[in-house]
């Protein structure tokens, strides 16, 4: 079987060794005589695959004993609108950093529950970078302030993050969660749904602070109230249970190639070809994000003409890599690296290019 060189940007690049283990326990989960599909998630074995999920993520992004782990259905874009209806009440506001399409999302949803504003914006700068810590600027009586860590689209992400004192800082991770060790005592909550970086699509995990927990609104219905899935350890109701089952043989994988500090090493290993690429070929591609801005996940690039774009993805499908499309919001190629995505694709990647501009440039 020959895998593709995947470079898709969600869902995307799960381990090999991971689809195979799933493969292996696929129709007999440890024996049961069944798949862990078809069992109860009241039962014990998939309790204690709930349990796995939840500490291995724990363990593995240092994660504080005063913060909960849950593992819930709707998306990142179902927090978009959990956020502000668990934590923006009336006379108070909720402060979004603006750097590019999910941020605009986020905010859309914030409006619709309550009073916003725009701690900062990249936006004269066509989103091609994140704003610096001094440039943000976060209202009195915000309830929280918001930003992307990673921008999917533009491919930008931040590389420190503002100190916001009292005032909860609230992170959409989800295209660079468990990416980098990331100071979680920072944050009061971080989200990310898991297509990206943790598995499947299907399970979306959320950190919060407990405080923020016991804070949230008790008028909004039980299921979109963090405190439902906190009391009831992400058991409330029945669970994506294939998908935490996935994430918690990804968060294996994670701990076996020795953790996230590992990781970030491979993925900047893996990111630099590319980016080399890109800055050695004298123009012939141009990078879309700043330099201080480049994201480590996903490298949004150009070639001079539209033509030369489509005939680079046409040729590059016959080569056997997938999803180098930009998103259709913006066009030109991106290329999403994230955990999964091997190194030797990203040395094809880089090959690729280099021979691709020599018979073009
Ligand atoms: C940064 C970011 N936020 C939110 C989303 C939306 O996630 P979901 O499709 O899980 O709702 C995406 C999806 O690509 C994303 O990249």
């Amino acid at each position: 079987m020959t895998r593709a060189f995947n470079f898709n940007a969600g869902p995307a690049a799960i381990p090999l060794e991971v689809l195979q283990q799933a493969q292996e326990q696929f129709v007999d989960y440890k024996g049961a005589g069944m798949s862990i599909m078809e069992m109860s998630h009241r039962s014990a074995l998939y309790e204690q695959v709930n349990n796995e999920a939840q500490a291995l993520l724990r363990e593995l992004f240092g994660i504080p004993d005063h913060y909960h782990v849950l593992l819930l259905q709707g998306g990142a874009s179902t927090q978009f609108a959990m956020v502000p209806l668990n934590l923006l009440a009336s006379g108070q506001t909720g402060a979004y950093v603006m750097t590019g399409a999910w941020a605009d999302k986020a905010l859309k949803e914030a409006k619709l529950i309550g009073d916003t504003a725009i701690a900062a914006t990249t936006e004269a700068d066509q989103f091609m970078r994140v704003p610096s810590l001094s440039e943000i600027v976060i209202p009195d009586n915000a309830a929280y302030l918001h930003l992307t860590s990673n921008e999917t689209i533009g491919g930008t992400q931040f590389n420190e993050f503002p100190d916001t004192g009292d005032i909860p800082l609230v992170a959409d991770m989800s295209s660079d969660i468990l990416s980098r060790p990331i100071d979680i005592s920072k944050f009061g909550i971080i989200y990310a749904g898991a297509q990206k970086n943790l598995g499947p699509s299907g399970v979306t995990v959320v950190i919060i602070r407990d405080d923020l927990v016991k804070a949230g609104s008790k008028t909004i219905p039980s299921m979109f109230r963090y405190e439902t899935h906190a009391k009831a350890t992400s058991l409330y109701n029945t669970p994506p249970s294939f998908s935490v089952y996935m994430v918690s043989l990804v968060l294996q994988w994670i701990k076996s190639k020795g953790g996230v500090a590992q990781l970030e090493q491979y993925n900047r290993d893996k990111t630099k070809l590319i980016y080399d690429a890109i800055d050695q070929s004298g123009g012939f591609y141009r990078g879309c994000a700043q330099q201080q801005s480049r994201s480590v996940m996903n490298i949004t690039f150009r070639i001079q003409s539209e033509e030369l774009e489509k005939q680079f993805i046409k040729e590059s499908e016959k080569e056997g890599f997938v999803g180098l499309k930009g998103h259709r919001d913006v066009g030109g190629l991106r290329a999403s690296t994230y955990n999964a995505v091997p190194l030797e694709s990203c040395q094809a990647l880089a090959q690729f290019m280099t021979d691709f501009q020599k018979r073009n440039g």
